[in-house]
């Protein structure tokens, strides 16, 4: 069983994306610019949102974190999206998911400039990805992507069962992995809370990524031996041993699994990562299609 180290692969990319920069520097250019807005103070939130900040700052990107509060209305926000938009020295931004109830997510994800939409979530973006066309893909589904792609994981003809349809994971990389690309050309098949017989369709798996947001959902009576494990949840369950009171679980039952894994990505570890690094080349790409 090999440990997919998504920690470790995505330090490869933030060096090679650092090498990039230092470039951008030695011609005097301006460097990438990325911006977050975080409303409200949800405990995750706040922590994915500071890791994104920190990973610019350590590769050598630009950063503003832009924080507002709980009650914020609808309005408020798409005027400050409308500036974040309209602002040269801005290359890209996101909008920290989920938003407070009072505030629309699907009008805000349509305020942002498709430019400079490196979440990829704006309509147009996710159109083009469908499409398989340029432009910037999720960062999570884009990171799972890069990780079996650097672990030389085959995933051509194979069966591949998403867990969950969630517009930010598993509906695009259900979309990505069928598509004639790198880690793509699988047999997709995805399921959801309405499944049925969902144990034939996980044992039947070669890949599952498992993305429903349950701690510990998949057991090792649910797959085959051999298979290769991408667990994107990532739950605080509570833990009194722990000096915080919790622990992070994902969405796989990692101690069963893992016996019968042939790769398996640790949670932490393993995809959270990859998602911020695949940020940071959003970014970059997002700076020098305006240069
Ligand atoms: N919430 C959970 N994942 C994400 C993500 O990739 N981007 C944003 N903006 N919010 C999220």
């Amino acid at each position: 069983m090999t440990i997919l180290d998504g920690k470790k692969v995505s330090n490869d990319i933030k060096e090679e994306i650092a090498e990039h920069v230092k470039a951008i520097i030695s011609k005097g250019e301006k460097v990438p610019h990325l911006a977050a807005i975080l409303v409200g103070s949800d405990g995750a939130s706040m922590t994915y949102v500071n890791a994104k900040v920190k990973a610019c700052e350590r590769i050598g990107f630009k950063s503003t974190l832009i924080e507002l509060p709980e009650y914020t209305s609808e309005e408020e926000l798409l005027n400050k999206i409308h500036e974040l938009n309209t602002n040269d020295d801005i290359d890209g931004f996101i909008v920290q998911l989920p938003l407070p109830k009072q505030i629309d997510e699907q009008k805000v994800l349509m305020a942002v400039d498709p430019n400079k939409d490196v979440d990829g979530f704006h309509p147009t973006n996710v159109g083009k990805m469908a499409l398989d066309l340029p432009t910037f893909l999720p960062a999570t589904p884009y990171g799972i992507i890069e990780l079996l792609e650097r672990y030389q994981i085959e995933t051509s003809g194979k069966n591949v069962v998403v867990m969950g349809r969630s517009h930010i994971v598993g509906r695009p990389i259900s979309i990505l992995m069928s598509q004639k690309r790198k880690a793509g050309d699988a047999t997709v098949t995805l399921v959801h809370s309405r499944s049925k017989n969902l144990l034939d369709i996980t044992k039947n798996a070669d890949i599952i990524v498992a993305a429903i947001g349950i701690s510990e959902f998949l057991t090792g009576d649910m797959v085959k031996e051999d298979v290769v494990i991408i667990d994107v949840g990532i739950t605080r369950v509570p833990d009194a041993t722990k000096k915080n009171g919790y622990r992070l679980a994902g969405d796989v039952h990692f101690e069963s699994v893992s016996k019968k894994a042939s790769f398996i990505t640790p949670v932490p570890g393993g995809v959270g990562p990859m998602t911020i690094a695949m940020l940071l080349k959003n970014t970059l790409l997002a700076r020098d299609r305006h240069n």
